[in-house]
C-alpha cells in the first residue's frame, strides 16, 4: 500500500484507507464491463485497495466485475459488500453471503453491511453477522443508511458494539448528518463511509467549487472529494468507471484544504443548524 493513501481506524483497530472505489451501476451493461474492470484495476495499481459493492448492484453483476478486477490480488484488497434488508434474517444473511462470496470468487468479505434498516429485527441480523464472522466468511460487519436513532438502537443490542462503520450519503450538498450523526459516530470511534461523495457526478459540474479548485490547480470533483476526506473518521468511496476519473480521484488525496478554502466552502455549502433526517439515494 503506498504511503500516499491515508488511513483511518475501525473500532477493531484495523486501518482502512480513507479513499475507496464504489461500484454502483457497474455490471449492468456488458459493453461497459471491460472499462469498469480496467478502472478498478487502475485504482488497485495506484494503491486504492478498498472496493465497495453490494448484492443489489446489477443484481450481483457488480460483484462479478469486482471479482474480475481483483483476481490475483485478493490479499491486498479490502472488499466491502452489502446484504439487502429483505435478506437480513438469520438464514437469509447466510445464503446471501454465500452467494456474494461465489460471485466475488473469494472465501471472505472484509466488511459486510446491512444495506439499510428493514423489517427483520436488528438483533437477528447481528446474530447472523456474528455467526458469519466466527465462521471466517466475513471479517467485520457494519450498517448503512442508519440515522442516529438507528445507531442508538444498534448500540443497545448484544454485540451491537461490534459495528465497524455506517455507510451514508455524505458530501458538500448533503451535510445534514453533521448535526448529530457525525459527532455521535466520532465520539464512539465509528467511521462514516461517505457514499455519492461527488453527488453522482453533479458536484463535478458545480461552479461554486471553482474558486477553491483554481487555488489548487484541481477540478471541482477533486475538491468535493478532498473535502469529504479531510473530515475526521470519514472514508470516501467515489465510483469511477473512467480511468481519467480514477486518476483524478487518486490525486485528490494530495489536496490539502486551507482554513480559507474550508471557510469558502462553508459559505457556499452551509453546515446544518438543526436536526434533519438522514438522506438516502
Ligand atoms: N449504501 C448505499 O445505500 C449506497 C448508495 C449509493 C452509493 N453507494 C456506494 O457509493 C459509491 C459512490 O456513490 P455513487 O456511485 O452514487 O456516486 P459518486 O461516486 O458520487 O458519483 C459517481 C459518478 O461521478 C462520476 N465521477 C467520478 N469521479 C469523477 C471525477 N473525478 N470527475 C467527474 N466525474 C466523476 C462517475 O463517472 P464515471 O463512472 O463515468 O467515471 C459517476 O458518474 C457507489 O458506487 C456505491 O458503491 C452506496
Amino acid at each position: 500500500m503506498p504511503s500516499t493513501v491515508r488511513t483511518t481506524t475501525l473500532p477493531s483497530g484495523e486501518a482502512v484507507q480513507v479513499l475507496g472505489q464504489g461500484t454502483w451501476k457497474m455490471g449492468e451493461d456488458s459493453r461497459r464491463r471491460a472499462d469498469e474492470v480496467k478502472a478498478l484495476k487502475l485504482g488497485l495499481d495506484l494503491g486504492l485497495t478498498l472496493i465497495d459493492t453490494a448484492e443489489m448492484y446489477a443484481s450481483g453483476g457488480a460483484e462479478e466485475v469486482v471479482a474480475e478486477a481483483i483476481a490475483g490480488h485478493r490479499a491486498e484488497v479490502f472488499v466491502v459488500s452489502k446484504v439487502l434488508p429483505s435478506n437480513a434474517s438469520r438464514a437469509g444473511v447466510r445464503r446471501a453471503c454465500e452467494n456474494s462470496l461465489k460471485r466475488l470468487r473469494t472465501d471472505r468479505i472484509d466488511l459486510y453491511l446491512l444495506h439499510w434498516p428493514g423489517s427483520v429485527p436488528l438483533a437477528e441480523t447481528i446474530e447472523a453477522f456474528e455467526a458469519l464472522r466466527k465462521a471466517g466468511k466475513i471479517r467485520h460487519w457494519g450498517v448503512s443508511n442508519f440515522d442516529t436513532e438507528d445507531m442508538e438502537d444498534l448500540a443497545g443490542l448484544p454485540d451491537g458494539g461490534n459495528v465497524q462503520t455506517n455507510q451514508v450519503l455524505y458530501n458538500l450538498v448533503r451535510r445534514g448528518l453533521e448535526f448529530d450523526l457525525a459527532p455521535w459516530s466520532r465520539k464512539r470511534g465509528i467511521p462514516l463511509m461517505a457514499y455519492s461523495p461527488v453527488e453522482q457526478g453533479a458536484l463535478a459540474r458545480n461552479a461554486r467549487l471553482d474558486v477553491v479548485a483554481a487555488r489548487h490547480n484541481a477540478n471541482a470533483a477533486q475538491i468535493a472529494l478532498a473535502w469529504v476526506m479531510h473530515r475526521e473518521g470519514v472514508i470516501a468511496i467515489p465510483k469511477a468507471s473512467s480511468q481519467e476519473h480514477v486518476r483524478q480521484n487518486f490525486a485528490a488525496l494530495d489536496i490539502e484544504l486551507t482554513a480559507e478554502d474550508l471557510a469558502d466552502l462553508d459559505r457556499a455549502f452551509p453546515p446544518p443548524t438543526r436536526k434533519r433526517g438522514l438522506e438516502m439515494i
